[in-house]
């Protein structure tokens, strides 16, 4: 398949190359941030699970760097603090703090803390995912998982009345998880961005308005349990006594459903034709990966072990 293909199945591969975003991802924010207008009076933001950093360039650019067109001396200005958080190593974005850590591990939250200077984030966006094993049912258990790790986090990092925006996929139990989200939330809506493959089960949860119950602390510790971090959060079962096995059905609900991004937007499932002048010439990647899996294959293979490693076995 030539270069130029995948730009042509794929327009927003292409415009993202264009336009300089380090991933086509970076439409599905723009289109959120188009529908709910998610960037309004931010300023302390974190980016989870964001190399190789597209989503971090919209916020630079959006919160950042329009940020330094304002008058600095007005008493109501404040820094914008931008923070990114993944396991693989992030190239530099201006404005913006990356921490290689784990999103799973209780010591990440006091990093990202630290860089607000112990304030909570007025926004925490989540675009994680897990490497796929192929094994169906061991990739969506661990999606879901980073999906729980991401928002433990963000009930110990989130303000009041911030806004929470994760990557899912709708798969059997997500009505579950929509009205869990609505105990901790003021509205909570599952958006799908026309950059998002309608093909794909792929969809973002847009968590308004965190509203955690009066008195209860989250508190993330290693070897504590999802049940045990939301006890006291006003969640359904995580409430119930274990003892008593006479639960209550939980309510499962349907939360709105929103298609965003214009109409006359590229739809990210059709097959376009090139302008003529830009047909033949392929772009590179933005970024290069910093720290692919297969740099060692491609490091043995460059000084001749490849196949000794292959003749051994
Ligand atoms: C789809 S990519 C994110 C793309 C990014 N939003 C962008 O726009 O460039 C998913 C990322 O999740 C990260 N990830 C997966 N599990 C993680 C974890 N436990 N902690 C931190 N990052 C994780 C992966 O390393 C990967 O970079």
């Amino acid at each position: 398949m030539g270069k130029s293909s995948k730009d042509k199945r794929d327009l927003y591969y292409r415009k993202a190359k264009e336009e300089g975003w380090r991933a086509r991802s970076a439409f599905k924010l723009l289109q959120l941030n188009e529908q709910f207008q998610l960037f309004k009076g931010v300023r302390r933001v974190v980016d989870l699970c964001a190399a190789p950093g597209s989503w971090s360039q919209v916020l630079s650019r959006e919160i950042y760097q329009k940020a330094k067109l304002e008058d600095t001396k007005l008493e109501s200005y404040i820094e914008p603090k931008l923070v990114a958080v993944d396991l693989q190593p992030m190239s530099p974005i201006e404005g913006v703090t990356t921490i290689q850590a784990d999103i799973t591990h209780p010591r990440t939250m006091n990093k990202i803390l630290s860089v607000f200077g112990g304030e909570k984030a007025d926004f925490v966006c989540s675009d994680g995912a897990p490497d796929v094993t192929g094994l169906h049912d061991l990739d969506e258990y661990i999606q879901a998982q980073l999906i729980l790790s991401a928002l433990q986090l963000t009930c110990c990092i989130l303000k009041e009345g911030g806004t929470f925006v994760a990557k899912i996929f709708r798969g059997r139990d997500i009505d579950l998880m929509y009205s869990q989200l609505g105990f901790l939330f003021e509205k909570v809506v599952c958006a799908k961005p026309r950059s998002s493959r309608g093909t794909s089960l792929e969809s973002f949860i847009v968590c308004i308005g965190y509203k955690p119950r009066l008195g209860w602390k989250p508190t993330l510790e290693l070897d504590k349990s999802t049940e045990e971090f939301f006890q006291n959060s006003g969640i359904g079962r995580a409430q119930l006594n274990k003892n008593d096995l006479s639960f209550p059905l939980e309510e499962r609900i349907i939360a709105p459903f929103i298609a965003c991004g214009d109409l006359s937007s590229y739809d990210s499932d059709a097959t376009y034709t090139l302008d003529k002048n830009l047909e033949r010439l392929s772009l590179d990647p933005v970024q290069m990966p910093t720290a692919p899996p297969y740099k060692t294959a491609l490091e043995m293979k460059r000084r001749g072990n490849m196949q000794l490693a292959v003749r051994k076995k």
